[in-house]
């Protein structure tokens, strides 16, 4: 059987600017929160992923009819939901697909949407979608993997929810059933990610009455009726956040277009710590004016926003592997997401792993090796080791990657990078 990887044939001079594409952890909750309210959207600056083709098949399947207006470009007609049961086969390629709970609960309506399981970083539950769910008076049941959901008195009340974690799915489950809930709900402790942000915007921008953004306390007025629009996609900063890192790996011969440092404090912060220097161009472009081998190594922790992002350590790691000194990284969000280890250890790093905290020294050079991606960051974390490394690297299982970086292959390559698909057999 054969798999598509990327092989990559280091130690070639990268220059040029890379485009950061649209958000895909905002496309996605907001693609899902059409199913809101009957009407025509239009929805730019989506970026062309795996993950975002997932989930137009769900989304069809549910009753929406999508229309692909360019690359970047979707139409939605909302005149219905059909169906209430977002299958197994479906949800679990992608377990944001679970975000469609909301807004069929919201419309007061039946749902049946299937556990989405868990996944190489994590068992990834869903309990506190559902106690938001259960706050705000929907009947929950689950049954042979399946979540059923009702709303018995055919509308949702609004409530004072406080989440265990500010968990973003959870976030944005209960946003989008609360904007149509009878009354007031006040939400404490709910994450503050900017994509968070984007979905309230957007649904404000339908008639939605939320305010407190980012503040970690959410105050959501129920309406009775939204009007669907047209709406623009914030850009990816954890795409824009793996560029920066390239940058900087290359001496600042990349600029990156798209950076929004104010969604990327902590992580500017602590690469700052380690030595970088940047500043933005006339045109808003984002140069490296520091060298790498003038950085040294830090600790970090990821936390919820706006703490060091988690989607960013492995990343992160690849750059500690190439500054002098030895850095740590603790991961506090996921239990399983440091599977990029032992794959960089096989290019030649340093790096030890006691519990969820990673020790790593600073090495001289990535040697190419045959790797494996186990996530999206992951992998894009080793095409970032093999484009320093001194040879010919394959990363294996790159369909994690497509579901985040948009044609990265492409991109690199337009930048001087020797990377091309291939495929490779197993
Ligand atoms: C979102 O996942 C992102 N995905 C992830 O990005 C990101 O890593 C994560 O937030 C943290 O920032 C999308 O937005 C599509 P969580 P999500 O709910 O919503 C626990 C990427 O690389 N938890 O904040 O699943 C959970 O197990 C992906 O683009 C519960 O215990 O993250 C985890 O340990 C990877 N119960 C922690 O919270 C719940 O009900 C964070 O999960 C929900 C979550």
């Amino acid at each position: 059987m054969s798999v598509e990887a990327f092989r990559i044939v280091g130690g070639k001079k990268i220059e040029g600017t890379l485009k950061v594409e649209g958000s895909k952890n905002a496309s996605l909750p907001i693609f899902i929160a059409t199913l809101i309210e009957k009407g025509v959207y239009v929805l730019k600056n989506v970026p062309s992923l795996m993950d975002i083709r997932t989930l137009i098949k769900l989304l069809e399947s549910l009753g929406l009819t999508i229309e692909k207006l360019d690359e970047n470009s979707y139409k939605i007609i909302n005149d219905g939901i059909k169906n209430i049961e977002a299958s197994y086969e479906l949800v679990k390629k992608m377990r944001a697909s679970f975000l469609v709970m909301g807004p069929m609960l919201a419309n007061g309506g039946k749902a049946k949407v299937s556990l989405p399981g868990g996944c190489a970083i994590g068992a990834r539950p869903v309990d506190l979608h559902l106690k938001g769910f259960e706050a705000l008076g929907a009947k929950i049941s689950i049954d042979h993997g399946y979540v059923q959901g009702e709303v018995e008195k055919g509308y949702l009340q609004g409530s004072k929810i406080i989440l265990d974690f500010p968990s973003v799915g959870a976030s944005e489950n209960i946003i989008i059933a609360a904007v149509k809930a009878k009354g007031k709900t006040v939400i404490e402790n709910i994450a503050r990610e900017p994509e968070i942000t984007d979905l309230c915007n957007f649904l404000n921008k339908m008639g939605a009455k939320i305010s407190g953004m980012g503040t970690g306390r959410l105050e959501i007025e129920g309406v009775e009726k939204l009007i669907p629009c047209e709406y623009s996609i914030m850009p990816d900063r954890i795409v824009a956040g793996t560029f920066i890192i390239a940058s900087i790996m290359f001496n600042g011969t990349i600029k990156i277009d798209g950076v929004e440092p104010e969604c990327l404090e902590s992580f500017l912060v602590k690469l700052s710590e380690m030595g970088l220097q940047y500043e933005f161009d006339s045109n808003g472009l984002f140069i490296v004016k520091s060298k790498i081998e003038d950085m040294t190594g830090t600790k970090v922790t990821t936390m919820p926003y706006p703490g060091f992002p988690t989607d960013l350590q492995s990343p992160l790691m690849t750059l500690m592997c190439l500054v002098n000194g030895t850095s740590e990284i603790k991961e506090t969000i996921f239990e399983n997401r440091f599977m990029h280890v032992p794959e960089l250890n096989r290019m030649g790093a340093n790096i030890i792993v006691e519990k969820n905290i990673a020790i790593i020294k600073g090495i001289k050079e990535f040697s190419a090796a045959k790797v494996m991606a186990s996530d999206l960051r992951a992998g894009a974390a080793l095409v970032l080791a093999a484009l320093k490394s001194d040879g010919e690297t394959i990363v294996n299982r790159i369909y994690h990657i497509d579901r985040g970086y948009e044609s990265l292959e492409v991109r690199l390559r337009a930048v001087g990078g020797n990377i091309s698909r291939i495929k490779e057999e197993i």
